[in-house]
């Protein structure tokens, strides 16, 4: 039996041993995993650490800042910080297939991850974020692939890095308690599941930061009125979709003609199945008012009501 407190000890210990004096790298993507990964690493380490935050402008409103204020910098932690926002958006321009959306970004990402570490000309290691899941996972291929699952901790393959991964025999709710353990933020360390591709799947069709704009701020509204009706950690997951479709709609004494936002919400243990959150019907109002009035370009709110299976909890 361990406890948190020693496993950090512990984890600490084997760090210092494998890397001894040289350099490490890091990629953050804004989730628990690869930061609990970083700040373990600082712990064992400090300054040989150098993380990189890749904003690949597909993140949900707060991130970005959460990681740079609350996390590198409260932590003391050497961040180098790519805006990458045009790039990814310009590649992104004209694709609507949601596998090849993926594909670009994974590559895209990579390669910036790539062009900032051959910076760090004395890197050795690179460490990263895997869980004990992804240890199985990897090791098992499934027949039937639904979707390429991507994860913006899942690194470069030729770069001669050798890997550091502490956390490659926890679950998700281990990893969660070494993260408060460290003193991680707790918004940061109970943030919903988020995927690698961010926003981008959660556009149905082509990726403009019109619509990225659009869909963020319908997100926020989502994820502060689950919070406010103590929803949050009750849910899996709950966000918002954006169908570039527009319909009609009047407000005050104007048509408006404007896209629809989808509010997908859903109850799971382990994501491989789900069901959708029946929502209490004040906070579904309180949603959907405040959407169409405090995001322009919205003009209605649908409730996404499908289990999975048949459908998946991201829309692509
Ligand atoms: P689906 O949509 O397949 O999603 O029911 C199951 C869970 O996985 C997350 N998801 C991803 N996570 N990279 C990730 O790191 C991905 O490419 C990706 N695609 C889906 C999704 O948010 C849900 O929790």
């Amino acid at each position: 039996l361990w406890t948190m407190e020693s496993f950090i000890e512990q984890q600490v210990q084997l760090v210092r041993d494998q890397v001894g004096e040289n350099q490490v790298v890091c990629g953050l993507s804004g989730g628990i995993d690869s930061c609990t990964v970083a700040a373990l690493v600082h712990k064992a380490i400090g300054s040989q650490l150098t993380c990189i935050f890749v904003n690949h402008g597909l993140l949900r409103k707060g991130e970005e800042d959460d990681v740079r204020r609350k996390f590198a910098a409260a932590f003391n932690i050497n961040l180098i910080y790519v805006d990458a926002v045009e790039r990814f958006v310009g590649k992104l321009a004209g694709v609507t297939d949601p596998e090849r959306k993926r594909k670009i970004i994974g590559e895209e990402f990579v390669r910036v991850f790539e062009e900032e570490s051959l910076k760090l000309t004395n890197a050795k290691f690179l460490a990263q974020g895997t869980l004990y899941p992804d240890v199985i996972e990897s090791g098992t291929k499934s027949a039937a692939k639904i979707k390429t699952h991507h994860n913006v901790g899942g690194l470069p393959e030729n770069m001669n890095l050798k890997l550091v991964e502490p956390l490659r025999y926890l679950f998700k709710d281990e990893v969660r308690a070494v993260a408060e353990e460290l003193g991680l933020p707790s918004d940061m360390v109970w943030r919903q599941p988020f995927p690698g591709p961010g926003l981008a799947i959660r556009i149905t069709g082509e990726v403009t930061m019109e619509r990225l704009h659009l869909l963020r701020s319908a997100d926020w509204v989502i994820i502060d009125e689950i919070k406010r009706a103590g929803l949050y950690r009750k849910v899996w997951q709950s966000f918002a979709v954006l169908i570039p479709t527009k319909s009609v709609g009047v407000m005050g004494d104007q048509r408006t003609y404007a896209y629809p936002i989808v509010l997908r919400a859903v109850t799971s243990e382990d994501a491989m199945t789900a069901e959708w959150a029946r929502l209490p019907y004040e906070v579904l109002e309180r949603i959907s008012s405040r959407i169409v009035n405090e995001v322009p370009g919205v003009n209605r709110v649908v409730l996404d009501i499908t289990s999975k299976p048949p459908a998946t909890i991201e829309w692509e």
